[in-house]
């Protein structure tokens, strides 16, 4: 897996030249959810982005609340022209943001990934991911872990039970290998942001007859 294809954004937050609407092609693809949870790669989820828009998608980022801290939001607000949300709205508030048509969630966090599979909604990106898998939206995940943080049985069982109920779990040595813990992600190579654009297609194009 190696990253960021040729010619591809190589930074998060706002694309080279400026505003996105500039390089953004016709919307088209729907509305795409990008969730991003509490791991390093998280600071680069723009990259995701970028490489989203340009397949079509209107994209709306959550994070997780932990995941502030490693994201830029005013970038990403700029990027996507939508508001980055974290928390729930108040009771009586309106939805800020268009309704997902799929969600991808990365980095997925070991313990956004237990919760989730759970059924744990005690955040606002757990709540959409639980709503998504019962309104049976593509989804997919994509973890960012350590060997011995992904070592623990309850993550290998839930990435099963996840993948059970449909989401597209990119978890393996093929997708991204695993550091050892303390090791952070150096020298693993860049994470594989574009493979969950492919496996996202991969499961919209049966469904819409392609
Ligand atoms: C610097 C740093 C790096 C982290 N890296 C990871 C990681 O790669 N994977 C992971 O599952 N948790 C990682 N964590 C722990 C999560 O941030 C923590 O479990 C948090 O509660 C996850 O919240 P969330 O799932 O709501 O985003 C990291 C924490 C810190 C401070």
């Amino acid at each position: 897996m190696t990253g960021i294809p040729p010619g591809e954004t190589p930074a998060s937050g706002t694309p080279a030249g400026g505003s996105p609407a500039g390089d953004m092609p016709p919307a088209g693809a729907g509305v795409l959810y990008v969730i991003a949870c509490a791991a390093p790669p998280a600071a680069a989820v723009g990259q995701l982005v970028s490489l989203a828009q340009r397949r079509g998608w209107d994209v709306c980022v959550l994070t997780t609340p932990s995941a502030r801290r490693f994201t830029d939001t005013g970038a990403l607000e700029r990027q996507t022209g939508h508001p980055v949300r974290s928390e729930y709205k108040d009771p009586g508030e309106p939805d800020v943001l268009p309704d997902p048509d799929a969600v991808i969630v990365a980095p997925a966090t070991v313990n956004t990934i237990n919760k989730w599979a759970a059924g744990i909604c005690d955040t606002l990106a757990l709540g959409i991911l639980v709503e998504a898998i019962g309104k049976r939206l593509p989804i997919v995940a994509l973890p960012s872990t350590n060997q011995a943080h992904a070592a623990h049985p309850a993550f290998t069982e839930n990435i099963g039970k996840l993948r059970s109920w449909g989401v597209s779990v990119l978890f393996g040595a093929d997708v991204h290998p695993l550091a050892g813990p303390g090791a952070g992600d150096s020298g693993l190579g860049a994470f594989p942001w574009p493979a969950t654009l492919d496996a996202l297609q991969e499961r919209i194009q049966p469904a819409r007859g392609d």
